[in-house]
């Protein structure tokens, strides 16, 4: 089974990030040298990825257009004797990627749009019968592993049949609350990837001593569409991908996730302190400018204790 499709909902109105999201989407905040939502695809097209569907919604018209072919630019940069390595890679037609573009509709009386589930629905036409990828465009994965996180999922989403298989990252005990947690099924031994028997949005401690977190992204079969139909909204209207794949699991489908390997890392960029954090580390590992970055950060932190120990 090969997965050439990929959905990545960028609906949402990153209520968090205002008010530099009020007109930016999130998506295009950079990380080192490139939005995050080019991470994002980049990371999607090692995986065998070669269709890519934005769900997406009127604020969030950037993401098009860096998407989107730019003959005259690129033909200038090339006329003036730039350095077209870099700028070859954005070359997507050459690439063999296609994007689409979808929107994710507020109802009439709603102030947001509802949720994940809803996000992922727009999407049914598009995906039709295959199996494809959910990666939401506010997350990077980032990876030096040979076999890179999405390889991993789809490799074990075809060798187990599953309907669906999540990305998940250890977290911290104390912070298990603030994450949907997946539950191994009794027995798994090997939680690099291991079935599930339950998935659990914000967890009251004491529910679980699991602390996989599930970490923005899914690999699920055509069947997640009949499920989302089934949830129920939340209080807020709102509709989860959790519910769908809890849902899922209870009608005993084969619902797995893999797990982020030591050399991966999870950078969720929706809040101010993840994304400055981001930013730090991905100027930090930038190859022509790297070693200043570090080396400013060592004059700050002396600066700092500096001025510490004088007060
Ligand atoms: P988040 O809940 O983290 O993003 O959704 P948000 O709603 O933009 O953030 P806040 O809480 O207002 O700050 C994770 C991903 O799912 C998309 C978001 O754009 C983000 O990439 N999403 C979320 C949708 O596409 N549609 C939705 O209804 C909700």
């Amino acid at each position: 089974m090969t997965v050439d499709r990929a959905v990545i909902p960028v609906a949402g109105l990153g209520t968090r990030l205002l008010p530099t999201t009020k007109a930016i989407p999130k998506e295009m905040l950079p990380a080192g040298r490139l939005p995050i939502i080019h991470h994002v695809v980049e990371e999607l097209i090692a995986a065998g990825i070669r269709r890519i569907l934005f769900v997406s919604s009127r604020t969030k018209i950037a993401l098009e257009n860096h998407f989107d072919d730019y003959s005259e630019l690129m033909m200038h940069l090339e006329l003036d004797g730039h350095e077209m390595r870099e700028v070859g890679r954005f070359d997507y037609r050459k690439r063999g990627v296609e994007f689409y573009f979808t929107r994710q509709q507020v109802p009439l009386g709603q102030t947001k749009p509802l949720g994940t589930g809803d996000a992922v629905a727009a999407s049914e036409s598009f995906v039709g019968d295959a199996s494809f990828v959910v990666a939401f465009g506010d997350s990077i994965i980032r990876s030096t592993e040979s076999a890179p996180l999405l390889e991993r999922m789809i490799d074990s989403h075809a060798r187990n049949g599953s309907a669906c298989t999540i990305a998940t990252c250890e977290v911290p005990k104390n912070l298990v609350q603030h994450y949907g947690i997946v539950i191994p099924r009794h027995g798994e031994a090997d939680l690099d990837d291991c079935g599930l028997s339950d998935i659990v949005e914000k967890p009251e401690p004491g529910v679980t001593s699991s602390r996989l977190a599930v970490s923005a992204r899914y690999v699920f079969s055509s069947r997640i569409f009949d499920e989302i139909r089934g949830v129920q909204p939340s209080r807020s209207g709102e509709i989860y991908l959790t519910d769908a794949i809890r849902q899922a699991i209870t009608r005993s489908q084969q619902v797995r996730a893999v797990r982020l390997a030591p050399a991966e890392r999870r950078y969720d960029i929706g809040n101010h302190l993840a994304y400055f954090e981001t930013f730090i580390d991905y100027a930090a590992a930038d190859s022509e400018y790297g070693p200043q970055i570090i080396a400013y950060m060592e004059q700050k932190l002396e600066e700092l204790r500096r001025a510490s120990n004088a007060s």
